[in-house]
């Protein structure tokens, strides 16, 4: 067990260098600057580089060759890349991996255009890698991002809505977030050769670990170090974003505390030096406990999926990778 964990971060080690080795290759020389420099700036922000391990863990489980899944790695992180840009500009965020948004070092459209050769340039690095199950991985990779488009969409429609159910606010998740993790696990499967079990098994443990990544997104919004976060904590009652925090705060409250929680959706976010106060009524309502425990909830259903996959080795890093994630700051 304890030679897989070594294992493990060596593997994370050596792919996450052949990863931005490839990322940067893949903005590299071209022109215009004026185009490809804030999509560089985004790039080299760095980041946990998630999405492209989960592509080459998936190829790998299923007994395919790491090289026939790099290309699509970077396709997948540029992808994400290209969300992020996009959704900084949507929430009104001025930093992200500890440095400013695109959108505020630069402007608006440079932005915006940034973002689009973000994902033009993904698509051109995931048909590197398509070889007979060309039709396959674009589909998946296609339905990740219409789905996304779906979730943000969503995402924004909250803000402005009165109620909100968890049950919605899980399924606009899905979207938002897990789908594009599950396409992930998809593609790298495919890539990789998988059975039509396993590609189903892997996306299932993608889906999974995603909804539980977009609610612990949400918890460290508000427990977060804004340092280890990167991003400006308290931004999600700024804005007031329907997040799985806030709709168990409603849910659960009565009386004065409801009424304040209210005020969030009538004033349609908060005033920064309000950050403070909110967070205590969460603490007071045992809202981080209730989001712990949902995130807890499906990464144990990630987990059954785990338990699936044949290989010894990567069932130890599919559960190693789901642990670190649980316990992640960033
Ligand atoms: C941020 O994704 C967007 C969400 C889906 C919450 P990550 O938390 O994976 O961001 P990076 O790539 O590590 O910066
Ligand atoms: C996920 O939601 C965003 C994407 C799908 C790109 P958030 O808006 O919470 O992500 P962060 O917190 O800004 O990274
Ligand atoms: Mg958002
Ligand atoms: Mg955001
Ligand atoms: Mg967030």
């Amino acid at each position: 067990m304890g030679s897989y964990e070594t294992k493990f971060k060596k593997f994370l080690n050596e792919e996450r260098k052949i990863v931005e080795k490839k990322l940067s290759e893949a903005l590299k020389n071209r022109k215009p600057d004026s185009l490809y420099k804030p999509g560089y700036y985004i790039i080299e922000g760095g980041g946990k580089r998630l999405r492209p391990l989960l592509v080459l863990m998936a190829a790998k489980a299923v007994g395919g060759k790491l090289k026939k899944a790099y290309n699509a790695a970077a396709a997948v992180e540029l992808l994400h890349n290209f969300t992020l840009v996009h959704d900084d500009i949507m929430d009104n965020a001025d930093k992200r991996r500890n440095i400013l948004t695109v959108h505020k070092k630069y402007d608006m459209s440079t932005a915006i255009l940034a973002g689009d050769s973000l994902l033009s340039i993904a698509y051109e690095y995931l048909l590197k890698d398509c070889n007979g199950t060309a039709k396959k991985v674009l589909s998946a990779f296609t339905k990740g991002l219409v789905e996304v488009c779906e979730g943000q969409s969503l995402d924004k429609e909250f803000e402005i809505r009165k109620a909100v159910t968890i049950d919605e606010y899980i399924e606009m998740i899905e979207k938002k977030t897990a789908a594009m993790i599950e396409m992930c696990c998809t593609v790298g499967a495919l890539l990789g050769g998988g059975s039509a079990k396993e590609i189903k098994n892997l996306a299932d443990f993608g889906k999974n670990i995603g909804i539980a990544f977009q609610i612990q997104d949400d918890l460290l919004d508000i427990t977060g170090n804004e340092n280890d976060f990167g991003k400006l904590v308290g931004g999600d009652l700024v804005e007031g974003k329907k997040t799985f925090l806030f709709l168990k705060a409603l849910e659960v409250s009565k009386g004065t505390d409801k009424k304040k929680l209210l005020e969030v959706v009538n004033n349609k976010g908060i005033k920064p030096e309000q950050i403070q106060n909110y967070k205590d009524l969460y603490q007071k309502l045992n809202i981080l406990e209730e989001a712990e425990k949902e995130i807890r909830h499906y990464t144990n259903l990630a987990l059954k999926s785990v338990k699936k996959i044949r290989n010894e080795e990567y069932r130890v890093f599919f559960g190693s990778l789901a642990d670190s994630l649980i316990k992640r700051k960033k």
